[in-house]
C-alpha cells in the first residue's frame, strides 16, 4: 500500500511499470471486458485517444445544456415532507445523463429504466466479487447470485441491442456510440472490433454513473450535517439561479461555492477510494524491491485524510479550497480523479454535472435526515451512502431583485488540485505518460 503523495504519483505516472492487471482486474473482465478502464498499458493510448474527444471541455459544455433538464425530471416527484431515497434518485440521474451521452436517445424509457435497475444490482455485487477470491461461491445459485447474473446478462443484451439498432439505422448521431461505430468502419490500424464497442460502452456506464451519484449523495448528506455550509450554498444558488429555471452552461462559472462543496466532498469521501496496479517488471519503490507481478495499492481516501496534507482532515470544510487557503495543499495529495495517463476521462464532465445538479437541488429543496438517522458507510467498490433517505422541505424562492450575498466567493476562485474546473479544464491527459 503506497501511502505518500509523492510515491503514489510515481506509481500513477509510470503506467508502463505499474500497469492495470492482476487478480482484481481478471475478476472485472467478465463485466467490463478490455475497455479503456481495464486494458493494459500497450493498448491504452489508442483507446484513450479514441474516446477523449467526447469528453473534452467543448463537448462537456454542449452536454451541460441538457443536464439541467435531467435533474429537474428526477426531482419532479419530490413533495414537501416526502421521504426520498436520495441515493437511488442520484443514481437514476447520473445513469440517465451518462446513457444520454453514450447512446443519445437510442434507449426507450422502459429499457433505460431497466438498465438503471441492472446497474444498481451489479454495483451492489461487484465489490465482493472482486475481493473474495473464491469463484465457486458466486456460482452457487443463491437468490443474490441469480439476481446478479440476470442483471449482468440483461445489461450486455441491452447494450448489444442499442449497437445493433444503430447499425441497422441511418442515423449518424454524434454521441459516443456514433464515435465508436465510426471507428469500426476505419481502415487499417485504427479500426476497432464490435466487441470493443460493447466493452467501451459498458465501461463508461459503470465508471460514470455510480461515482458521480455517490459524490452528489455525499454532498447532500454533508450539507444536512453542516447547516452553516448549507446556508452559504443556499445564498449562492439563490443569487445565481432563478427559481424554476433550469441551470445551464451560463450559470456554471458563477457556482463557485457549489464547486467548493463538491471539491471538499470529493476530498472527504472520494467515491473511488481504493485502486490497484500490478508491476510489469522487477522494480524499486521507496527502498523496497518489488518483484514482477506484485500488487500495489493506492487510496485517494488515505491521502485525503493525511493531516500532513490536510489539517483537521476529518472536518468537512469547503473553505479549505478558497484560493488563498488551497495554496497550502500539496498538489499531489488531492487525487479524487487519480493522475497520469489513467486519470479519469470524465472528470470535467462529472464536475459539471454534479455542480449543476447540486445547485438545482439546493435552489429548490432543503434535505433533512430522518430523525435518529445513523448511516455507517460500508466501503465497497466505491465509497458513499448507498441507502440515504431524506425528507424534502421546499425552499422559499428569492424575491426578484435581491442582490447576491456578501459572502459568496468570487468566480476568480481556482480549481482545487486534482479537480478539473469545468470552466477551464482541458480534460486531455493522454500524453502524461
Ligand atoms: C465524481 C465522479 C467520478 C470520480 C470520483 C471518478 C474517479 C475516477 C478515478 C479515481 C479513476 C482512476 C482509477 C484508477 O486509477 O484505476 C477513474 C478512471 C476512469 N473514469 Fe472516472 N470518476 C468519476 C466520474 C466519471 C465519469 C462521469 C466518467 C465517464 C462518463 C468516468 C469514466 C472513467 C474512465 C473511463 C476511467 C478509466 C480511465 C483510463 O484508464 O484511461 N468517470 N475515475
Amino acid at each position: 500500500m503506497v501511502c505518500h503523495p509523492e510515491l503514489v504519483h510515481r506509481v500513477l505516472m509510470d503506467s508502463r511499470t505499474f500497469d492495470k492487471g492482476g487478480p482484481l482486474y481478471d475478476r472485472l473482465r467478465p463485466l467490463l471486458g478490455d475497455g479503456v478502464g481495464t486494458c493494459r498499458h500497450q493498448e491504452h493510448r489508442r483507446q484513450r485517444r479514441l474516446l477523449q474527444p467526447d469528453f473534452r471541455t467543448a463537448r462537456v459544455a454542449d452536454h451541460t445544456a441538457w443536464m439541467g433538464e435531467e435533474v429537474e425530471s428526477v426531482c419532479r416527484e419530490w413533495r414537501a415532507g416526502r421521504q426520498v431515497d436520495v441515493s437511488a434518485t442520484m443514481l437514476a440521474l447520473t445513469t440517465r445523463v451518462v446513457s444520454r451521452v453514450l447512446f443519445c436517445d437510442s434507449l426507450d424509457a422502459t429499457t433505460a429504466a431497466e438498465m438503471r435497475g441492472c446497474l444498481a444490482t451489479i454495483v451492489r455485487g461487484l465489490f465482493v466479487r472482486t475481493v473474495v477470491p473464491v469463484d465457486a461461491l458466486f456460482r452457487v445459485p443463491t437468490p443474490a447470485n441469480r439476481r446478479y447474473r440476470r442483471a449482468e446478462d440483461r445489461l450486455h443484451a441491452i447494450v448489444d441491442a442499442a449497437i445493433a439498432e444503430r447499425r441497422g439505422g441511418t442515423s449518424d448521431r454524434t454521441d459516443v456510440l456514433g464515435t465508436l461505430l465510426a471507428a469500426t468502419r476505419d481502415q487499417g490500424a485504427t479500426a476497432i472490433t464490435e466487441q470493443e464497442v460493447h466493452d467501451q460502452l459498458i465501461t463508461l456506464l459503470f465508471a460514470g454513473a455510480e461515482t458521480t451519484a455517490l459524490c452528489l449523495t455525499s454532498a447532500l448528506d454533508m450539507l444536512a450535517r453542516h447547516p452553516e455550509e448549507e446556508r452559504r450554498l443556499h445564498a449562492e444558488v439563490d443569487a445565481v439561479l432563478d427559481a424554476g429555471r433550469l441551470p445551464g452552461p451560463h450559470e456554471l462559472p458563477r457556482l463557485v461555492r457549489t464547486r467548493l462543496v463538491l471539491t471538499e466532498t470529493l476530498r472527504h469521501r472520494p467515491p473511488g477510494w481504493l485502486f490497484t496496479r500490478v508491476t510489469t517488471k522487477e522494480t524499486e519503490l521507496a527502498g523496497h524491491r518489488l518483484p514482477r507481478g506484485a500488487t500495489v495499492l493506492y487510496s485517494p481516501y488515505l491521502l485525503h485524510h493525511d493531516p500532513a496534507s490536510f489539517p483537521d482532515p476529518d472536518r468537512f470544510r469547503p473553505d479549505r479550497w478558497l484560493p488563498g487557503q488551497a495554496v497550502g495543499v500539496p498538489h499531489k495529495a488531492m487525487i479524487p480523479f487519480a493522475a497520469g495517463s489513467r486519470k479519469c476521462i470524465g472528470d470535467t464532465f462529472a464536475m459539471a454535472e454534479a455542480t449543476l445538479a447540486l445547485a438545482f437541488v439546493a435552489r429548490n429543496w432543503r434535505l433533512r435526515h430522518l430523525p435518529g438517522h445513523v448511516e455507517r458507510l460500508r466501503p465497497a467498490a466505491t465509497l458513499g451512502p448507498r441507502s440515504l433517505v431524506m425528507v424534502c422541505e421546499p425552499r422559499a424562492p428569492r424575491p426578484t431583485g435581491t442582490p447576491p450575498p456578501a459572502d459568496s466567493p468570487k468566480s476568480r476562485a481556482v480549481a482545487a488540485p486534482g479537480v478539473h474546473d469545468p470552466r477551464t479544464a482541458g480534460g486531455d491527459c493522454v500524453d502524461d505518460a
